[in-house]
């Protein structure tokens, strides 16, 4: 969407995969300060060059379920005592940008607070108004009309609101977002929602890596939030989680309680040169360019005639894996450099048409190709 926003994916957090509907504007202001105490925001923020550091919350459940007697929204007064833009103020202080949550629809997914169907232009107006970046437009309780119907209606609102708002565009996938969001919103989910286990997690990434083409700056696919932290998947499995989304340029979007996160989290999603892969200004998606049974290699180009490359082994076993520069597009008889983004470590080995490692079960390498000759 050509608003200026999104020049490189999204990264920020969301409160529904952990807390789902459990979330009141403490859990919010904690989660924000959090952000900044750890350094994630920071991390955000110098990556994502352009500021685009994007607390994105709360998803469902914010609202009263009805308007007020001149249709407003009315944020729900037990839980969100400040309002919206008492939170937003308190968020943006820290220097993070404040989400909001609406659907296409009559009612939002959880069925506790209206949609926004019919009152596009009001509801952006009451975002704009009370200082929201970011909206996720989700997609229950509709008209039975297309979403290339609705989801347009918010953006030319979104537009006029007077205010730069972050598109994200959640209708799961149904009706190939990729094929027509570019123009709707700045970035489209490509799947149902993502489960906190290793099948739901490669799932949805395959199915996201099938619009590869059609994501680019100001417009990414998105295979839905990271469970990185939510305790469903090993150490190894969350480390390809979170490699294959970084490579994939989906976006960063934290699901876990980040005020309680464990070392091994933080050590993942503060990686910062595997964010760095993810937030590189090329914005080319990486691919899944090879498969064989249980072993997959995916790679990308990055800026500065640099490739990234994912080895994942998806079988039981520990496992030798070979890419081969045909496939990531590297000229054969290249002399290639191999930054490990995991191990930080630039291998001393000089590797010419291919690179093999030993790669763990559920689990991956992950590396920056550099070629120098
Ligand atoms: C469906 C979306 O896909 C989820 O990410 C989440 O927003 C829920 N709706 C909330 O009800």
């Amino acid at each position: 969407l050509a608003n200026g926003l999104g020049l490189t994916p999204q990264m920020g957090w969301n409160s529904w995969n952990h807390f789902q509907c459990n979330i009141d504007e403490k859990v919010i202001k904690e989660t924000a300060d959090a952000l900044v105490s750890t350094g994630l925001a920071k991390l955000g923020y110098i990556y994502v060059n352009i500021e685009l550091l994007f607390l994105t919350f709360p998803d469902d459940c914010w609202a009263e379920i009805h308007r007020d007697d001149n249709g407003n929204l009315l944020p729900r007064n037990s839980t969100f005592p400040s309002g919206i833009k008492g939170v937003a103020d308190y968020v943006q202080s820290k220097g993070l940008k404040l989400g909001i949550y609406s659907d296409s629809g009559y009612y939002t997914c959880s069925r506790t607070m209206p949609g926004s169907l019919g009152h596009e232009e009001q509801d952006a107006k009451t975002f704009a108004s009370w200082g929201v970046d970011y909206l996720k437009y989700d997609n229950c309780y509709n008209d039975g009309t297309k979403p290339t119907v609705r989801y347009p209606v918010m953006t030319r609102a979104l537009m006029k609101a007077g205010r730069p708002i972050f598109f994200s565009l959640c209708e799961w996938g149904d009706l190939h977002p990729a094929l027509w969001g570019s123009k709707v919103g700045n970035s489209w989910r490509t799947t149902n929602d993502i489960a906190d286990n290793w099948a739901s997690m490669i799932s949805r990434i395959d199915a996201n890596d099938v619009y590869a083409d059609y994501a680019r700056p100001g417009g990414w696919n998105d295979p839905d939030m990271l469970e990185v932290g939510n305790g469903g998947m090993t150490n190894d499995e969350y480390i390809a989680h979170f490699s294959l989304w970084a490579i994939s340029k989906a976006p960063l979007i934290l699901g876990c309680d980040v005020r309680n996160m464990t070392k091994e989290t933080f050590d993942i999603v503060s990686n910062k040169e595997v964010i760095a892969v993810n937030q590189d200004r090329l914005g080319v998606q990486g691919k899944k360019v090879r498969m064989e049974g249980d072993i997959e290699n995916w790679a990308g180009p990055l800026s500065g005639y640099r490739f990234a490359l994912v080895l994942l082994n998806l079988g039981p076993v520990r496992r030798s894996i070979t890419s081969l520069w045909e496939d990531i597009g590297i000229p054969e008889n290249s002399v290639v450099v191999a930054r490990d983004v995991w191990e930080h470590k630039t291998l001393k080995t000089r590797f010419v048409g291919n690179l093999t490692a030993t790669v763990p079960s559920h689990g991956c390498k992950m590396f920056v190709l550099k070629p120098i000759a």
